[in-house]
């Protein structure tokens, strides 16, 4: 999908990867609508955006998603690209982890992204098609100790994109799956509970704006999978080369008959009835 003169909801643009994702799509010539709930930050950025639009939306509301939608198409008459990237973490270990927290970072990081993609479906399969790009983490690859609900909910993520993959391609939507890794915003200080998990090790965070440029990738080429990397990297499901090993594949479908095979089979049971006819 070409970004220029695209319109393009950013969900999460208050801070963080939204904000740069934003930053960098009205760069390239999209007009950006900016959505998230604290509204002052969205004015504030805004205002650098030429053209772009504010909308306050709590996502995990279907209703203020769905105004999101109507306001986005009575502005600018049609949406192209919808970045699904508000989320939340959620980082404790599993026998601390409270269900109340995990339904709520679910309806948020699973639900919110869902309703989402219902919402702008129905609007790019009777425009020209669209974008999809689903914010999802690169610890939903691996198994961290401390993070099994928040990996749950990016696991679950991924599972619904790649199945909105199969059921939309046919009407011209791509839908793709963005990996970061730990990145430098104010997520680990809004975490839902818990605190950054490292496993021992020395991180240093990835820039947003890096998270922004594989977000961008995702939007003109199409790619299911898109890896935080310098620069973004395609993840092939089934590769070897340590990524694409961990990712889901499409089930085979099943092998249909030839039109001879077809014809054969059809004929044969035609003998058959009529020889039991004749009995
Ligand atoms: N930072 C990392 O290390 C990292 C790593 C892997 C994946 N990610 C993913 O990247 C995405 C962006 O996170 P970030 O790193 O940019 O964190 P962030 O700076 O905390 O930004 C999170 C954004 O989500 C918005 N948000 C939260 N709840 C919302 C709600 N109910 N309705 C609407 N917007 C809501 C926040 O805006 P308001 O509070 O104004 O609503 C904020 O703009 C998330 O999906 C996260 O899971 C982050």
């Amino acid at each position: 999908m070409e970004i220029d003169g695209s319109v393009c909801i950013v969900t999460g643009a208050s801070s963080g990867i939204g904000a740069a994702t934003a930053r960098l799509l009205s760069g390239l010539g999209a007009q950006v609508v900016l959505a998230a709930r604290r509204t002052e930050r969205l004015e504030t950025l805004a205002r650098e955006l030429p053209g772009s639009l504010t909308i306050t939306t709590d996502v995990t509301s279907a209703e203020q998603i769905e105004r999101l939608v109507a306001r986005t198409v009575d502005t600018y008459g049609r949406v192209d690209v919808l970045v699904n990237n508000a989320g939340q973490g959620l980082h404790v270990p599993l026998e601390e982890l409270d269900p109340v927290d995990l339904r709520a970072v679910f309806e948020l990081n699973v639900v919110a992204p869902l309703v989402g993609m219902q919402a702008v479906v129905p609007l790019m399969r009777s425009g020209s098609g669209g974008s999809i790009v689903n914010v999802s983490s690169a610890t939903s690859l691996r198994v961290f100790s401390g993070l099994g609900g928040y990996s749950a909910t990016k696991a679950a993520l991924n599972m619904l994109s790649q199945v909105a993959g199969l059921e939309f391609a046919s009407a011209g939507i791509g839908v793709s799956v963005v990996y970061p890794s730990v990145t430098a915003t104010e997520f680990h200080q809004r975490l839902r509970a818990g605190h950054l998990v490292t496993g021992g090790r020395s991180i240093t965070p990835d820039p947003p704006e890096l998270v922004g440029r594989a977000i961008a990738m995702a939007i003109r080429t199409g790619e299911p999978h898109v890896l935080v990397a310098d620069p973004p990297k395609p993840i092939e499901p089934g590769d070897s080369d340590g990524w694409g090993l961990l990712l889901a594949r499409q089930a085979p479908r099943p092998a249909l008959p030839s039109a001879q095979a077809a014809s054969e089979s059809k004929a044969k049971a035609s003998r058959e009835t009529g020889q039991q006819g004749s009995r």
